[in-house]
């Protein structure tokens, strides 16, 4: 057998149980894992995976278990999780430079990546801010927006306008614009003040009303909001057609032209945080391709890369550009940027990835397939026990179970139901992660019609366990 084959195939068995309790005992000892209670986390009965190895969309365990990997990496893993031109690329940056700074200097990775993705995003995105996360590239949007307007002689415009239940990141910029409660209660004295609109979340309607018969109160509560408060305002920041870690919350139809138009309308900055739901996830490169308007600034990161390196990015409109340019003495700089920003690496991994994501045939074979798949098999899942709703677009979809499907009324938060399905569906070799009551199906894009089978399988099986239990 070839050196490298043998090599992985010695690599997907499982390890030794000794090795295994070794690495169990180092996860366990010094890893404090994120968004994990770790006293829940070491006490989980079987423990949970500890991976190995990747192939295709599947996760391998050190005990061998195999996991379709229907949360890809927490969404960022869009070609599965071992896209080989994606590593090819990464190996052979690694040969020329692994890393230059951005600082005041450029270098050939992130000139070719800024050239693609503007090219792709199109007039008059034409200027890419490379940051590492998308924690990151949101709070680069945010301070741009304020210098932004700095710079035109309007200071006063530091407020930001967001929604309840969004989710941009967890550096305090990030947290201060986010509206999960469960996430960002504790930090709120380190936060600064945002100008919030409920999120118009249908199934708890905050207006009160149902979806066939409502007058979309939410639009005219954040179009009303954004006339009044216009002066102050520095951006409206959005998710774009769907919050998603805020509980994969999908905007009615016409609600996000509406607020964009009204923004517009006031002068009002609009950033698009697209970091979830770009990069194809909702079946095209760019969430703000399904809106014939674009934002003035988008975060992308996740699936950017196809989640095989960090990287992210903000695209920023001519306009916003040239407010930032100046004599030296001036200070228009932007400082802001890390030592990694727009690594080599991460840059040369995303032009790869986009090779991909954008070939002719790529997202379109997305659109009329696996999309549609996808759907059929949620679907089937609408009557299952405990599934008060089954939610989403594109790959991204939410099951929030509840105790009572007439009213609606959710299980003790402590019962931990979500979870009881991720373990119910470990046991059946998928990979799943919950917020909450509210499970996720965020698939690589990659993912198969038999793997959507199995998907569907998995989840139904898992829902009946846990409702049994
Ligand atoms: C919409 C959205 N914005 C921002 C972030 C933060 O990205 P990162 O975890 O890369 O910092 C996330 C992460 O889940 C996200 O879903």
């Amino acid at each position: 057998m070839p050196l490298v084959r043998r090599y992985l195939a010695r690599m997907q068995a499982p390890l030794s149980p000794d090795e295994q309790a070794r690495l169990r005992r180092l996860d366990a000892g010094a890893v404090w894992h994120p968004f994990t209670q770790m006293q829940t986390y070491l006490d989980d009965d079987p423990a949970p995976p500890l991976i190995v190895g990747a192939e295709g969309n599947w996760l391998i365990a050190m005990d061998g278990s195999r996991y379709l990997d229907a949360n890809c990496g927490y969404w960022c893993l869009a070609l599965g999780a071992r896209p080989h031109a994606v590593e090819a690329a990464v190996a052979a940056q690694l040969q020329r430079f692994s890393h230059s700074t951005l600082l005041g200097l450029g270098h050939q990775p992130a000139a070719e990546l800024a050239g693609k993705l503007t090219a792709l995003a199109g007039e008059p995105l034409n200027h890419a801010f490379f940051a590492d996360s998308g924690s990151e590239a949101v709070e680069a949007a945010l301070k741009l927006a304020y210098q932004y307007h700095v710079h035109r002689g309007e200071p006063q415009r530091h407020r930001f306008l967001a929604l309840g239940e969004a989710y941009h990141g967890d550096t305090l910029g990030a947290v201060s614009v986010g509206g999960v409660e469960l996430f960002h209660a504790t930090f709120k004295p380190l936060l600064f003040p945002v100008e919030r609109v409920p999120a118009p979340y249908c199934y708890r309607c905050p207006w009160s009303r149902h979806p066939d018969t409502c007058a979309l109160e939410c639009a005219q509560t954040i179009e009303q909001i954004i006339a009044e408060r216009a002066p102050e305002l520095a951006a409206l920041v959005i998710e774009p057609f769907i919050l998603g870690p805020g509980g994969v919350i999908p905007q009615p139809k016409d609600y996000l032209r509406r607020a964009v138009v009204a923004a517009r309308a006031h002068g009002v900055p609009v950033i698009f945080d697209e970091v979830a739901v770009g990069m194809g996830r909702l079946g095209r490169l760019f969430a703000f391709e399904e809106l014939d308007l674009k934002p003035d600034l988008v975060c992308l990161a996740k699936g950017l890369t196809a989640g095989v390196l960090p990287l992210s990015a903000v695209l920023a409109g001519e306009s916003f550009y040239r407010t930032f340019l100046g004599a030296f003495g001036e200070r228009k700089t932007f400082f802001h940027g890390h030592t990694f920003t727009g690594s080599a690496l991460g840059c040369a991994a995303a032009l790869a990835a986009l090779d991909i994501l954008a070939a002719p045939d790529f997202l379109p074979h997305i659109r009329r397939e696996t999309i549609p798949a996808f759907w059929r098999m949620l679907d089937g899942l609408r009557e299952r026990p405990m599934v008060g709703e089954v939610r989403g677009m594109g790959l991204m979809a939410g099951l929030e179970l509840v105790a009572d499907r007439a009213t609606r009324r959710a299980f003790p938060w402590e019962r931990r139901t979500g979870h009881r399905v991720v373990v119910a569906a470990r046991k059946r070799g998928v990979n799943l992660r919950t917020i909450g009551d509210l499970v996720l199906a965020v698939p690589p894009l990659t993912i198969s019609a038999s793997e959507i089978e199995l998907l569907g399988r998995v989840l139904g099986e898992s829902l009946e366990e846990a409702a049994a239990q």
